[in-house]
């Protein structure tokens, strides 16, 4: 990361959004681990919206956007979960 003044505005805005949003951090790194980590890492995301990043993760855990791997064991609301951790990462 290269943008010290951009990345310390991201983790501001990022970390004040919600509650909601921190316990689903904690939870979306395990998944993300099992059900993407094997061929990602979270900074590959680095930079993307977490809107974006939900949009992607459902549309691969549903089946409608073709990705590598199987998703049948994950739910919409794993990759709500996945889209926090990725998103807290920037
Ligand atoms: C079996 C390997 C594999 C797994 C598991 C996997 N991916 Fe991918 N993914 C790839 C490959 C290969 C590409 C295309 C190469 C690239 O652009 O990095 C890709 C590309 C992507 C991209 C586009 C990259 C970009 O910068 O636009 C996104 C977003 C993505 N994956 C998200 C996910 C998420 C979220 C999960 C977990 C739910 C996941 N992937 C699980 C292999 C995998």
């Amino acid at each position: 990361m290269h943008k010290p003044a951009i990345f310390l505005a991201l983790v501001i805005s990022s970390s004040s959004l919600s509650a909601f949003a921190d316990s689903h951090e904690a939870s979306g790194e395990a998944t993300f681990d099992k059900a993407c980590g094997r061929c990602h890492e979270a900074t590959d995301f680095a930079g993307k919206a977490k809107d974006e990043l939900a949009t992607a993760a459902k549309g691969i855990i549903s089946g409608e956007v073709k990705h590598p791997g199987r998703y049948s064991k994950f739910t919409e609301e794993d990759a709500e979960r996945i889209a926090a951790f990725l998103a807290s990462q920037e």
